[in-house]
């Protein structure tokens, strides 16, 4: 069986883009959303970051998975059909199908064509008879896009990683409510949360020595450079990470180093920095039980389960429709 891949991203990607480079760049206080972040360098430095000794909710995710995945599908009712939005690699997305009996349908959803292709290249090569249906697109706009359960086994919906956490509350808690859509009654959502930690640990995660983050960070210029024809000097700007405590979550900046003033052609947008603007280019939130609980219960869903490692890093949580 070969797999199905739609591609949904096309000149309404761009338009995006240039959309948040407007809105974001001409405001007082600059931001960028995260997701821009992913070009193919980008996701090949999240990847290295992901096996950095100092960010920790990549193996922290994991070990909960290599330990639970049998409880997790059976808490989750036996799916048969794993969705999984943002599913990169499809690494941890492995971990699930080989605890699932049978994993009938893959359905991953990544903005990244070439991560959706590769994958399902590999899974259907290693899962005979698992019908892979890849979505190339953006799970904040494409969701829409995911084909109707493919049979009547229950379906569980993924969403990994801790990615949940670089919405914005508001954003969050729409994303919560178009999943909330796509349950039946004995369907799951099982999303992954980073928890609330000491400062020091997830500052560390964010800002490694060998400054991965940093070219991760900085990464986000790279691709406005490219996409939009401006020309951002990367390595005017230093990477910055630092933990809020009131508001829970880490937040990444690109610092300007001197005053300076950015051309961006395509918009025909004139952007100034002062020495020492920021510009946020990632909230990443971490969460209480109290929180996740709460998210889900105002999205119409009722937390069932959280399984953590066993440092209590990380936490997967199993929710229903209510
Ligand atoms: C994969 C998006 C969850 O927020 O921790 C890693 C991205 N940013 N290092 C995160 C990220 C900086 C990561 N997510």
């Amino acid at each position: 069986m070969n797999p199905v891949v739609d591609v949904h991203l096309d000149a309404a990607a761009e338009r995006r883009l240039a959309d948040d480079v407007r809105d974001g760049l001409t405001r007082p206080f600059k931001e960028i959303p995260p997701k821009h972040f992913y070009d193919s360098r980008g996701s090949e430095l999240f990847e290295r970051i992901c096996e950095l000794p100092e960010y920790y909710p990549t193996r922290a995710e994991r070990s909960i998975l290599a330990a639970r995945a049998g409880e997790i599908v059976a808490a989750a009712g036996g799916p048969g059909e794993l969705v999984e939005l943002g599913s990169g690699s499809a690494l941890k997305a492995r971990m699930l199908l080989d605890a699932m009996d049978p994993a009938r349908r893959y359905v991953p959803v990544d903005v990244s064509e070439r991560m959706v292709r590769e994958a399902a290249a590999e899974l259907v090569a290693d899962y005979p008879g698992l019908v892979v249906h890849g979505v190339v697109g953006d799970f904040e706009r494409h969701l829409h896009e995911v084909p109707a359960p493919g049979g009547a086994a229950p379906r569980l919906v993924a969403l990994l990683g801790g990615t949940i956490g670089n919405f914005p509350p508001a954003g969050r808690r729409r994303l919560l409510r178009e999943v909330r859509a796509m349950l039946r009654p004995g369907d799951r959502f099982l999303v992954g949360t980073d928890l609330v930690k000491d400062p020091a640990t997830i500052e560390a995660a964010y800002d490694d020595p060998g400054g991965v983050t940093a070219a991760f960070n900085r990464n986000v210029l790279h691709v406005i450079n490219r996409e939009l024809g401006a020309d951002f000097d990367p390595d005017a700007f230093d990477h910055v990470a630092f933990y809020d405590r009131e508001q829970e979550w880490v937040e990444m900046r690109l610092r300007a180093r001197e005053r300076c003033s950015v051309w961006v052609r395509d918009l025909d947008l004139r952007v100034e920095f002062a020495a020492g603007e920021e510009l946020r280019t990632e909230i990443s939130a971490k969460f209480t039980p109290a929180r996740i609980r709460a998210d889900c219960a105002a999205a119409g869903m009722e937390l069932e389960r959280t399984w953590t490692d066993a440092e209590t890093l990380f936490g997967l949580s199993l929710a229903r429709a209510v």
